[in-house]
């Protein structure tokens, strides 16, 4: 056997009279503990933020009148109109699967109106490579309004089209900043 294995071997026999069973023990259950505490506090934080967002929904149903059926109804609509209007059909020819599509749509409108937290895309990367310029953005707004305004009471549609209006304005100044143009927010000169 070479000098230099027998003298790591001499090494771990050392070591092991320094480290007796009891304190390998003594380590491992409190390694074991220390990752069972980390865990349980970890599903405490996730039980409370699920709690607290539960109240932010209510809070934001009681106070809107948003219900999840409404937002179905919005989301339904909505599309339906969309895939049959010429200049928007045609962009979302892309889309592969519209029941996919259309749940994707309610989680993200539950996460914005009632805080629900249930959608976790990413929205922004979604539409720049989609070309879109302001006649999209108009045509989309109008439907969405209408929408709006047929499916909800007054406070509540006046809610979804802010938030409509403001991310329309948000995807608008990017798509254009990416084209090395500069965009107007929209939601100021709508009526
Ligand atoms: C000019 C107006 C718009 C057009 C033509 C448009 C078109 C599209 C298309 C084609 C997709 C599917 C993308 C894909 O599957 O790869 C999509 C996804 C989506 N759109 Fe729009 N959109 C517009 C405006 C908006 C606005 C104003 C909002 C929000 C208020 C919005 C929210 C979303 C969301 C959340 C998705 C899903 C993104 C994901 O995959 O997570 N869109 N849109």
């Amino acid at each position: 056997m070479p000098a230099a294995q027998s003298r790591y071997l001499r090494r771990d026999k050392d070591v092991a009279a320094l480290w007796p069973d009891n304190v390998e023990r003594a380590v491992r259950g409190n390694n074991e503990r220390k990752t069972k505490d980390m865990s349980d506090r970890l599903k405490a934080e996730r039980e409370a933020a699920a709690t607290r967002r539960n109240l932010l929904t209510q809070d934001a149903i009681e106070r809107t009148g948003i219900t999840e059926e409404m937002i179905g109804e919005l989301v339904t609509r909505f599309y339906g109109r969309v895939r049959e209007d010429a200049l928007l059909g045609p962009v979302f020819a892309i889309v592969q699967n519209w029941d996919e599509h259309l749940a994707k749509l309610e989680d993200f409108w539950s996460s914005v109106v009632l805080m629900s937290g249930r959608y976790h895309g990413s929205p922004m990367r979604a539409h720049m490579p989609l070309s879109l310029v302001g006649d999209h953005f108009d045509r989309w707004l109008d439907l969405f309004e209408q929408t709006a305004r047929e499916v909800c009471p007054p406070p509540a549609a006046a809610l979804f089209i802010d938030k409509a209006r403001r991310i329309a304005d948000s995807f608008e100044m990017a798509s254009a900043s990416l084209a090395g143009r500069i965009a107007v927010p929209r939601h100021l000169l709508r009526p």
